[in-house]
């Protein structure tokens, strides 16, 4: 497996397998690799005929306050796990590398972007769209694989895809889960053993939510109130959003009358963690429709 630092040697790589006639499979993390991410390259694999996973914790995408200095970082660690799983290409550029002195230029998807996350993280999703952007202009892949855990930020790349014509086949991945359901994520590392324990209480409400649904129940409201009843059973927990939205322009709705999207962030502790499910009015669990 190759190392690469620089976009242009990134590029050059690119341009010489497609050359080739080759298909490239892309994904990008932000590193501190887990069996999330893993499987989303196994998927790039099975379509692709080389494999380039970037690792490039991306300063943008974090507000003033959030983790950026702290976010889990293990390069070698990362490096070892994707030559094991046979990737042809490690793409880790330096800061400075995507961001140069004068940097100025941002991708900026809007209505998407306003609600869910993006009302509590704001600027976070320009950060995502650029770097993405960025990313796919350095590796240039004809597929790039994105996971459902982060069902947002997903949709608002889709959408990007579309509008740019970016030449790019977006694939979304199921979410994969610990044993006891928590969504795994590199940020469920900053949990207390006490906490990990209580931050099963996303994947409950999820849970809840779709059983509820199952039974016939459409009122979003009641819905929302029972996976906040789930959640407060945490005595660490501090709800951020909870909300059912339409999987068109993410709005809440009042009723389940069809695909929505049921998502939530919350606090555990010092940990933001999100979890999300989308379902259909019978409460059946949807795979992400690109
Ligand atoms: P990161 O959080 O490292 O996630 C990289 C990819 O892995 C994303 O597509 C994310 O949705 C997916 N992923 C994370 N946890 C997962 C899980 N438990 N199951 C399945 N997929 C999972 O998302 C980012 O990085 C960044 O925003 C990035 C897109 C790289 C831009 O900087």
């Amino acid at each position: 497996m190759k190392l690469i630092e620089r976009v242009r040697d990134m590029q050059a790589w690119a341009d010489d397998v497609r050359a080739g006639g080759e298909r490239i499979g892309f994904v990008p993390t932000m590193g501190y690799l887990h069996e999330g991410h893993l499987s989303l390259v196994r998927l790039a694999k099975g379509s692709s005929d080389r494999t380039v996973v970037s690792i490039f914790v991306n300063p943008i995408q974090f507000g003033p306050q959030e983790d950026y200095n702290r976010y889990p970082r293990d390069l070698d660690r990362d490096i070892g796990l994707l030559r094991d799983l046979g990737v042809d290409v490690t793409f880790a550029p330096s800061v400075g590398e995507m961001y140069p002195e004068g940097f100025c230029t941002y991708v900026d998807v809007e209505g998407l972007t306003e609600g869910l996350c993006g009302a509590y993280r704001p600027g976070h999703f320009r950060g995502v769209t650029t770097v993405v952007t960025k990313l796919f202009l350095a590796v240039k892949p004809h597929l790039a694989v994105f996971g459902r855990k982060d069902a947002q930020q997903a949709f608002v790349i889709r959408r990007m895809v579309r509008d740019l014509n970016m030449d790019v086949e977006v694939v979304v991945g199921p979410t994969v889960r610990e044993v006891d359901g928590l969504a795994m994520s590199s940020r469920n590392t900053y949990l207390s053993p006490e906490e990990r324990k209580q931050a099963t209480v996303l994947y409950r409400a999820l849970l809840r939510a779709k059983e509820l649904m199952e039974g016939g129940e459409r009122d979003t409201k009641v819905i929302v109130g029972e996976m906040e009843g789930i959640v407060r059973e945490a005595p660490s927990a501090r709800v951020e959003y909870i909300e059912i939205v339409d999987t068109e322009k993410l709005k809440p709705v009042p009723f389940v009358d069809g695909e929505v999207l049921v998502a939530l962030a919350v606090w555990i502790g010092n940990t933001r963690l999100i979890d999300n499910m989308i379902v259909d009015a019978r409460g059946d669990e949807l795979n992400f429709q690109i």
